[in-house]
């Protein structure tokens, strides 16, 4: 009888530590810094060799410097991810200032490969990202300085700036190369085209106006 109570709390526990791992692999190693020369083809970057990894591999300097918002969208994402900074390859880990002007957006996205968290340092921003479907429930809330939200990974986001004064955030991401979709980008602005036909069904539009966000997309 108590074998069979220890079997039953061993298999419980198996159980239970197969829920709980539902995470990224653990690294084998201390860490993998990327090697810019490195020719293999890996899932992320090959390691440099690490008797010649210094300080410097794991450092970026530069988010005290604001980005140049003088653009339509009026934000500007700088990113610190393993491309920027080589000591992040396979720690799934990434960074990123966001600058807005007032009134300006960061457009309807997605991180493919991870979950946001987004401190407000200065300003005022409206947050926003929409459940998948059949809801497609857009969860909204206005941030002030201090705030952090989170975005859950692979869902469609976006943040506003609601305020007349610049905004700053600082973006942390579950993923060396989180990836960005900007959903207009990806389907007006797909090189070739998605097919008019295909738009003009997917969004009850004709072709003209179909037409016109192609060109307004347009890299
Ligand atoms: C910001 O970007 C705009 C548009 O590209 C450019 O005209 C302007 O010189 C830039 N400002 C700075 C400070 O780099």
């Amino acid at each position: 009888m108590a074998y069979n109570f220890s079997l039953v709390v061993a298999i419980l526990a198996l159980s239970l530590s197969v829920i709980v791992t539902a995470t990224d692999n653990s690294a084998l190693q201390d860490f993998c810094v990327s090697d810019p020369q490195g020719q293999v083809l890996v899932n992320g970057l090959v390691c440099k060799d690490p008797k010649v990894v210094e300080a410097n591999d794991f450092f970026f300097s530069g988010l005290h410097i604001a980005g140049n918002t003088s653009n339509p969208s009026g934000s500007k994402v700088t990113p610190v991810a393993a491309t920027q900074l080589p000591g992040l390859n396979t720690l799934g880990i990434s960074i990123a200032r966001i600058d807005y002007a007032p009134w300006g957006i960061n457009p309807p996205h997605t991180h493919p490969r991870a979950s946001e968290i987004l401190t407000v340092l200065d300003g005022y921003l409206e947050v926003g990202f929409v459940t998948s479907n059949p809801e497609n429930r857009h969860i909204r809330k206005v941030l002030q300085k201090g705030d952090v939200f989170v975005f859950p990974v692979g869902l469609v986001h976006y943040q506003r700036n609601v305020g007349n004064i610049n905004a700053v955030a600082i973006a942390a991401l579950s993923s060396q190369n989180p990836g960005v979709i900007t959903v207009g980008n990806a389907v007006f602005g797909s090189t070739p085209e998605i097919a008019t036909d295909v738009l003009v069904k997917a969004f009850h539009l004709d072709e003209t106006t179909i037409g016109y966000l192609q060109s307004k997309f347009k890299n």
